[in-house]
């Protein structure tokens, strides 16, 4: 990161990676995080001890604004240079995939250079599987591509797509299959 750039963790969790990224030396006032649900960010909270200092920005909303947009969330809108993804896009099913896609790219500044990157579980074969915690959607390195290529064409807005594949944990690939990997990718506004 560089200067006064702003990184946003979408689908935050607990913000454990938004105290990783402070750690690593990010200043505080420069992290935004959204999760859905809002407990996670008061247990975070309350883990981290840091209520009363932290100055990071959190919300608790739907990225898919499934109820209505959400005010604060529009408020970020092309305000964000870094949007990070950690085990998020799996989550959603390849419709819903590419709405948060569409969306994440409204939160990014419009300067070309500014970045979307994370991790994913994927597959040799773009398809859905069932997890205890419901369905998850496994992107091929090609369909991941192609749903870039769609929210390209819907948002107007042109992307490089760079996804590696690195192995998937065992505990992974044995509840999902072998051919389960992690798709490591960095999608940048040109
Ligand atoms: C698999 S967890 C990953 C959490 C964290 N990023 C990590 O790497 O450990 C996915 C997170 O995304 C959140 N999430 C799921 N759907 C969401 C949505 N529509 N809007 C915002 N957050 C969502 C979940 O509540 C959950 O905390």
């Amino acid at each position: 990161m560089q200067g006064d750039q702003s990184i946003l963790d979408l689908g935050c969790a607990l913000g454990q990676d938004v105290r990783q990224m402070i750690a690593d030396g990010v200043p505080d006032h420069l992290v935004y995080a959204v999760e859905l649900e809002a407990g996670f960010i008061e247990l975070g909270y309350d883990l981290f001890l840091d209520r009363d200092t932290l100055k990071s920005h959190f919300i608790s909303a739907d990225v898919l604004e499934k109820s209505g947009p959400c005010a604060k969330l529009a408020g970020w809108d092309g305000k964000i240079d870094i949007i990070y993804n950690g085990r998020f896009l799996h989550c959603f099913g390849r419709d819903d995939g590419l709405l948060v896609a569409i969306r994440m790219t409204k939160l990014l500044n419009n300067r070309p250079g500014s970045v979307i990157v994370g991790e994913c579980l994927g597959g040799k074969l773009d398809r859905e599987v069932v997890a205890p915690v419901g369905k998850l959607h496994l992107y091929s390195v090609e369909s991941f591509k192609e749903m870039w290529a769609q929210a390209a064409e819907k948002t107007k807005v042109e992307f490089k797509v760079d996804v590696q594949v690195q192995p998937a944990g065992q505990a992974q690939m044995a509840h999902f299959g072998e051919d389960v990997v992690s798709l490591v990718f960095w999608v940048e506004r040109s």
